[in-house]
Order: structure tokens, then C-alpha cells, then sequence
């Protein structure tokens, strides 16, 4: 090192360095935070899309094209989960479910459950979907554990509340090949035209291990994921779950009733 080179010098050098980098780096991610938000929204848009069927997992379309449809398809509301009425005053897309169900003031403790599901929301999102003024079905956001993570996904219902239109598990850390393919749009196309609730209303709907039979003779269930069913048994609970009394079920039967 070069004599005129002090220690001073040294860490005055060192602590520019630091200082220069440090704005870099702050200035990149507020920068690309708007990127990063556009790209989550459309990323919750695009499997609402995959879980109502509108837009097929393989489908050739563009991002313009998805959003179009969803903007021209797709009406999210907030509702009170209690109650299920809708809430006029907040706006859907300034509301973050998520942190809601994590923050003490917006949410509640959720009753013991086998969805793992710690908090509920005081309100939650809804997601119509319309034909002009018709609302054709309905989606609702589910979360609950499998066997390793918090699975997330959409579940689409027809306007029956009961038979279902698709499903959409969007983000898990489930194994891949293994409890993963809850994500493979082969496993939930089997979902299609079975039925959540019994007559009732009470939800049923399994992921049923060793395989479910046709639509018309085993309504209520659908094949196990082979060698996952750990995670397929958290589906179970999420599903049945989220369309309970706790979760859904109060703002489903105002659906049913007329009241949307
Ligand atoms: C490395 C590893 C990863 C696994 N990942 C999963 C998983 O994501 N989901 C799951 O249900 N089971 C997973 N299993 C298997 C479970 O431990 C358990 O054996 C399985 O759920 C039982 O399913 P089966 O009755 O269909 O065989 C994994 C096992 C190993 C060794």
C-alpha cells in the first residue's frame, strides 16, 4: 500500500464506497417497486382468469390481451367475511388481503382449524364474474397449509355457489412433482363440475386418496395427488375451510339468496 495512504483516508474511502452503493442500490428498488406492483396485480389476474376457465393454462395470449379480459370479465368487491356484505367504501384494488389477515387491527383470530389458518380478515375479497349487468360466477381467494408452505390459490364457482368452475393454486413450496402438481393445470382440470357443498350447504368437497369416481357418481371428490397426500389433505381443509362458516359461507348463501 502506498505510504501516503492513512488509515483515515482508508475508511473515508471505503465508507464513500458504501454510501455510493447503498443509493444505487435504494434508487434501483424504489425504481422498480411500480414494475414489481403492476407485475403482482397481473399476476393475481391472470389466475383468477385460470381458475374461472376464461383463459386456458396453455392458451396463446398476450399480457395485453389477459388484462383485457379481465378488465371486460372480472368485478372484484370487498366484503365484511362475517356477513358477507359487500363493503362500498373500500376500494378493491387498494386492498391487500393479505396484509389484512396479518395485521391485528384489521383482523381477528381465526377459530382452531386444520387449514393452519391463524387470522381471518375483518373483510375479504370477491371476484364477480359478468356477462354485461349478469353475474355469471363467483371467486373466492383461498390460503391454507399443505404439507411444507401456505398454499394460495382462487377457487371459481358457478352462480349455483356449489359446482365448481376451476381452480388456481398460484403459490406454494410445495415439492415439486410431488405436492406440487396442485399447481398442474392436468390435476385441476378434474376439479370441473363438482360440487362444494352438500344440500345443506355444508362444504364436503374433498381431494379424496386412492381416486374419486365420475362427476355424476362422486360429486363431492376428487383423485389424491399420487404420493402427496399430505398435501392433498390440506387442500381438503383449505377448501373446506375457506367455504365455512368462518370463511366464505356468510357472504355464499347472501350470493345464493340474491343479495350481491
Ligand atoms: C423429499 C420429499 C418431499 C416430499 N414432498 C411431499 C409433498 O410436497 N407433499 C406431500 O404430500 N408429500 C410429500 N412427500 C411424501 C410425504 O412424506 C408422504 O410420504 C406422502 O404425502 C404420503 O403420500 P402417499 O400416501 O400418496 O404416498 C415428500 C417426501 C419426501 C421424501
Amino acid at each position: 500500500m502506498p505510504k501516503n495512504f492513512t488509515t483515515g483516508y482508508n475508511i473515508f474511502f471505503a465508507a464513500l464506497i458504501c454510501v455510493f452503493w447503498s443509493i444505487l442500490v435504494s434508487a434501483s428498488a424504489v425504481s422498480l417497486k411500480d414494475r414489481q406492483e403492476a407485475n403482482k396485480q397481473f399476476d393475481r389476474q391472470r389466475n383468477i382468469l385460470f381458475a374461472t376457465g376464461l383463459v386456458k393454462a396453455d392458451e396463446d395470449i398476450s399480457r395485453e390481451g389477459m388484462i383485457k379480459k379481465y378488465e371486460e370479465k372480472i368485478r372484484p368487491y370487498v366484503i365484511a367475511l362475517k356477513t358477507g356484505e359487500v363493503q362500498k367504501d373500500i376500494q378493491p384494488a387498494s386492498f391487500d388481503q393479505r396484509f389484512a389477515s396479518s395485521d391485528a387491527s384489521l383482523s381477528t383470530k381465526a377459530p382452531d382449524n386444520a387449514a393452519k389458518v391463524a387470522r381471518l380478515p375483518n373483510n375479504a375479497l370477491v371476484y364477480h364474474v359478468v356477462d354485461g349487468e349478469k353475474v355469471e360466477s363467483v371467486v373466492v381467494p383461498v390460503k391454507g397449509m399443505g404439507l411444507w408452505s401456505t398454499m394460495y390459490g382462487y377457487l371459481a364457482l358457478d352462480a349455483d355457489t356449489t359446482t365448481i368452475l376451476g381452480v388456481a393454486f398460484y403459490e406454494h413450496g410445495e415439492t415439486p412433482g410431488l405436492g406440487g402438481e396442485i399447481s398442474n393445470p392436468k390435476w385441476t382440470a378434474k376439479w370441473v363440475k363438482r360440487k362444494i357443498f352438500n344440500e345443506q350447504f355444508e362444504p364436503v368437497f374433498a381431494v379424496k386418496k386412492g381416486g374419486a369416481g365420475s362427476v355424476a357418481e362422486d360429486p363431492h371428490n376428487v383423485d389424491a395427488i399420487t404420493g402427496a397426500t399430505l398435501t392433498s389433505n390440506g387442500v381438503t381443509n383449505t377448501i373446506q375451510f375457506w367455504l365455512g362458516e368462518s370463511g366464505y359461507g356468510p357472504y355464499l348463501k347472501r350470493f345464493r339468496e340474491g343479495g350481491r
